[in-house]
Formats: C-alpha cells, structure tokens, sequence
C-alpha cells in the first residue's frame, strides 16, 4: 500500500513518527508531506530517514515533474495526521495554497483526516460544519479521542492512538462499508472464577479477537461499547472499555448496557463452570477436592431481557464440535454464530465458520482475526437489512 501522510501544524506531529514506522513495519511505502507550520514540530530529516523516502514541502522547486500532481498519482491513499483545523478549512473550501492542500484537491484518491487540536478548536462551530462537508463529499474521518490535552485541559480533541489510525486506514483501503449510527456491545478476554483467596480456574483466551472486533467497528464508525475480562494483550488506553473479572460481573455491565445496543458480540470466552464453594483460606491439602457446578449462561440471562437484539455468539469446540456450535446457535435463539478450532485460542491467525440458522454455513479459512472481525460485522449488516 502507497500512502501519502500529510503531517500538519499541530503539536501531536510527533506521534505522527510513531506513525510512520508503523506502516513501515506493515510494509506500506510512505511519502510525508510537510506543511510549513509542521516545521516547528517534526524534522524532515525524522520523516525522511522513518520513511526511507524524500519529504516534500515546498510545491515550487526545480524539480522532475509537478510535485502535487504526482503524489496524487503515486499514492493509493491519502492520510493527514495530525490534520490542522487550518488544513481541514482549506479542504473544506478546496484551497490549494501550498504543496499539502494542492495534492488534496489534485486528488482522487481516499482521503483520510484525523484530527487533533484543543477542545475549543475542535467545537468551534465552522470546524464542525468544515468536518460534515467533507464527510458528506466522501472523506474519512477518524475523530479525537477524549482526554488531557497539550494545553492541560480535558476533553476531546486528543490524537488518537496510531494502532487505530492504522487500522482505520486498512478499513478504507479494504472499502468496508460503514457501520455508522450502530451502537455495538461486544465482550472480549475471558473470565476467571475464584477457587480460593488467591487461585482462579480460568481458560487461555487471549483477547485478541475482542480487541480487533473493538478496533474494526470504532474504525468502521459504530458506537463501541466493550465489556473485557482478563486478557494477554494491550488493549488501547484511549477508549473507555469497562474490565471486569467474572462472569456475573459481566453480566451486570451487559444488562446495563444491553438496551443501548443494537447489536451484541460475545466474543469473550466465559467460564463454564464455577466452584460450588470459594474456601475463605488458600488452599494448604495435600489433594484438592473441588466441586464445580455450572457458571451462569449470559445470553440467555439477556435474551429475558430483549428478544429482538441481534445477538451473535462464538463457540470453540474440540470433539463434535460443528453439531455442538449449530446445538448452541439454536439453543441460545442467536442471529449466527462463529465456530471455531481449539487451534485458534491465543493465536495471531484464525478460521471459523459463521453458522446462520437455516443458511449455508460459511467458512472462512487462515485469515487474520482483524478480517474475520470485518467479516462479522458484515454479516451484522445483512441482519440488520433481514430486520427491516
Ligand atoms: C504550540 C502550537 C500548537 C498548535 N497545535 C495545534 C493543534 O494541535 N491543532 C491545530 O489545528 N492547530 C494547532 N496550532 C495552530 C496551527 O499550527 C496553525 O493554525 C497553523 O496555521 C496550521 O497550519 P497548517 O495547517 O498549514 O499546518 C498550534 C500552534 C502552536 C503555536
């Protein structure tokens, strides 16, 4: 992927470095455009030598070729991170006064703008009506986070973190369609039940598929709500996600969260089973003897709530476990469900199969888990038309 980043003056051009490196580790071919404001905030020479590429800046140099014309060629996408209130005006208005803002209008290509400036510039009314033209005219936008800000206020205007931004570009190169004004629950991580003071009985779930649900439907333009338990990864610092240990704390964030949603995704491993008694001492027999009994079963806790939420659950099985999945599905009254191999847990790459009520079961093989969640998602958005 050929991507043109436009760095503009804002005092987050830093992070735009961490940016860089990114999609280089990613195997993207970057070409940074600097603004003059930049300057004061990042060297061309830190952009020059991340990228492994020449920095552009003046649009007026003796040179081969027309600068703005051939970035808007070479390019697959454009992405302006930080973005300027300023740079966000010019576009608005399709002045092309410098070398940044002359390939943006010179271009066809998908554009991406992420914000980052101070509250009150972010809530000024011409920066918000600048940001709804452009996105009605077709440009991405990926909006500030919430949070302290350079100036030591707080609220929102914050640079997002660049993990997602990245994963807001795969979105737009892969032409996702948006999930915009879709209010999403999901779970993810998985949960631990106490057998003692200090020891738990858990499972080896990671959190990955959760956290990629999280980053595919934010970058997609759902409302994200997430309730994780446990995982091994980092999960993003700047989005709110609600932790929780045990089952039945996750049920209680679901039922309070569950009538805002239009549609829930479990993709966190629950435990199944609970010890009937937590000793109030550690542990010190020479032979434990623990009697578990069944943990609470979530779903259909929620489904007493509202049976017409669009409900979608995963099952990882070993023995029987096509039949055991399809059992689940019906059981459980899902719109579909995601089977999974055991050979999945804590991995990086995934397969599964989507089992619909009725429907041919469709299997999607050695994919990432960031596709497999892209998938999902589409597959919401057939539910949602079946329901209108
Ligand atoms: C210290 C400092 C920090 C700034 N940070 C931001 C910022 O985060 N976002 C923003 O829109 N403008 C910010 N500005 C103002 C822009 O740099 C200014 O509007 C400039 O004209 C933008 O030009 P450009 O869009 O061509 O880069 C900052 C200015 C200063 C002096």
């Amino acid at each position: 992927m050929k991507i043109v980043l436009g760095i503009t003056g804002s005092i987050a051009g830093y992070k735009a470095l961490e940016l860089i490196r990114l999609l280089r580790r990613q195997d993207a071919e970057v070409r940074v455009v600097l603004t003059k404001a930049a300057l004061n905030f990042v060297t061309p020479l830190s952009c020059q030598t991340l990228s492994n590429n020449p920095v552009y800046i003046d649009q007026f140099v003796l040179d081969k070729g027309i600068k703005h014309l051939s970035l808007a060629d070479w390019g697959d996408i454009f992405v302006i991170a930080p973005a300027s209130a300023n740079i966000i005006a010019k576009a608005a208005q399709g002045i092309a006064d410098d070398l940044l803002s002359t390939a943006l209008v010179s271009s066809n290509k998908p554009t991406l703008f992420v914000p980052a400036m101070d509250t009150r510039m972010w809530e000024n009314r011409i920066v918000q009506s600048n940001v709804e033209k452009l996105k009605n005219l077709g440009y991405h936008f990926l909006e500030p986070v919430s949070g302290a800000l350079a100036s030591g206020r707080i609220g929102k205007g914050r640079f997002p973190e660049i993990s997602l931004i990245y994963k807001k570009i795969l979105a737009i190169a892969d032409s996702y369609p948006d999930l915009n004004g879709m209010n999403i629950l999901i779970t993810g991580g998985r949960t631990e039940e106490d057998l003692d003071p200090v020891r738990v009985i858990t499972n080896r779930s990671s959190g990955r598929m959760g956290r990629e649900l999280l980053y595919a439907g934010i970058s997609r333009g759902a409302r994200v709500r997430a309730i994780f338990g446990r995982v091994d990864i980092n999960l993003p610092g700047d989005i709110d996600i609600i932790r929780v240990r045990k089952a039945d704390e996750m049920l209680k964030h679901l039922q309070q969260n569950f009538e805002w949603c239009d549609c829930l995704i479990m993709a966190a491993a629950v435990g199944d089973y609970r010890a009937e008694r937590i000793s109030k001492n550690k542990f010190h027999n020479q032979k434990l003897n623990i009697k578990f009994k069944k943990n609470i079963d979530l779903l259909k806790e929620l489904k007493k709530l509202n049976k017409n939420k669009i409900l979608i659950g995963f099952s990882l099985e070993s023995d029987r476990g096509f039949e055991r999945s399809r059992e689940k599905l019906i059981k459980k009254g899902l719109s579909f469900i995601v089977h999974n191999p055991l050979s999945v847990i804590d991995k990086e790459r995934t397969e599964a199969t989507i089992i619909r009520p009725g429907k041919k079961p469709i299997h999607i093989r050695n994919t990432t888990k960031w596709h497999l969640a892209n998938r999902i998602y589409n597959e919401c958005l057939v539910e949602i038309k079946g329901q209108r």
